[in-house]
């Protein structure tokens, strides 16, 4: 008898992150188990406080839980090597910022290529990939700019390609809408809703607003660090 499961990409039980702070402790995170199927889109919903950016660099892997076990993509994130976790990091994990985190010093092209650059790609073949992505992104009149002369929308389109260039399979996006107006946060978060549907990336993205609800495949809501699901009631 074969029960037909799909394997999922973020497998994490009873993960927990404790922040010592001097003689006493805050607690981030508080025994998170959930299981996420490749191809959904996550939306992340708790008060500020809540424990979604914790969640989130932990599932980077720019973190390390306290305990509890977690498995990304294949990747046992407790149990690898410094180098694996270096390539998971840069190749099956794209992030997006609230602040957008672009480098001020770099053109447009140059933040979209970094990552790959620095995973060992080559330039040429990186290029090209940067130049179609930014077309996609309506950023092609915008490559050779730095980030001050980029509106917000603009600096998070460019983030959204940099997230991209390595072709990752899990996306998260911490308050990607935070620093946007409606009309610009409304646009990303289309663009990760076409990242999802029409690209079958997973999307995980931890919002306050309520402008990803209609496009979710799932809610996750985290109170004081836990999941407390009656928190997303409306
Ligand atoms: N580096 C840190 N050191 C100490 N406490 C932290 C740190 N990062 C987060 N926290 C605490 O962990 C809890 C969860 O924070 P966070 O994950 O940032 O929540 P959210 O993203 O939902 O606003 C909060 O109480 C916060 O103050
Ligand atoms: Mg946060």
């Amino acid at each position: 008898m074969s029960l037909s499961t799909t394997t999922p990409i973020v497998d994490a039980r009873d993960l927990t992150r404790i922040y010592p702070l001097g003689d006493s402790e805050v607690v981030g995170l508080n025994r998170v188990s959930l299981t996420i199927a490749p191809g959904e889109l996550v939306v992340l919903k708790g008060n500020s406080g809540s424990g979604k950016s914790t969640l989130l660099s932990l599932l980077a892997g720019l973190d390390e839980p306290s305990a509890g076990t977690l498995t990304v993509a294949g990747y046992d994130l407790l149990n690898v090597s410094e180098s694996e976790k270096n390539s998971y990091r840069r190749e099956v994990v794209g992030m997006i910022f609230q602040a957008f985190n672009l480098l001020p010093t770099m053109t447009v092209m140059e933040n979209v290529c970094l990552p790959a650059l620095l995973a060992g790609k080559a330039c040429a073949p990186t290029a090209d990939r940067a130049r179609e992505l930014l077309d996609w992104l309506d950023m092609d009149t915008r490559r050779d700019h730095r980030p001050a002369q980029l509106s917000g929308g603009e600096m998070q389109r460019t983030a959204i390609a940099r997230a991209l260039i390595n072709d990752p399979a899990l996306i998260l996006a911490d308050e990607p809408t935070g620093n946007l107006d409606s009309r610009n946060g409304g646009r990303v978060i289309e663009l990760l809703q076409e990242l999802n549907r029409r690209w079958r990336r997973t999307v995980i993205i931890a919002t306050h607003s309520n402008l990803a609800d209609p496009c979710a495949t799932h809610q996750v809501c985290l109170k004081d660090g836990a999941i407390n699901d009656s928190t997303c009631a409306p």
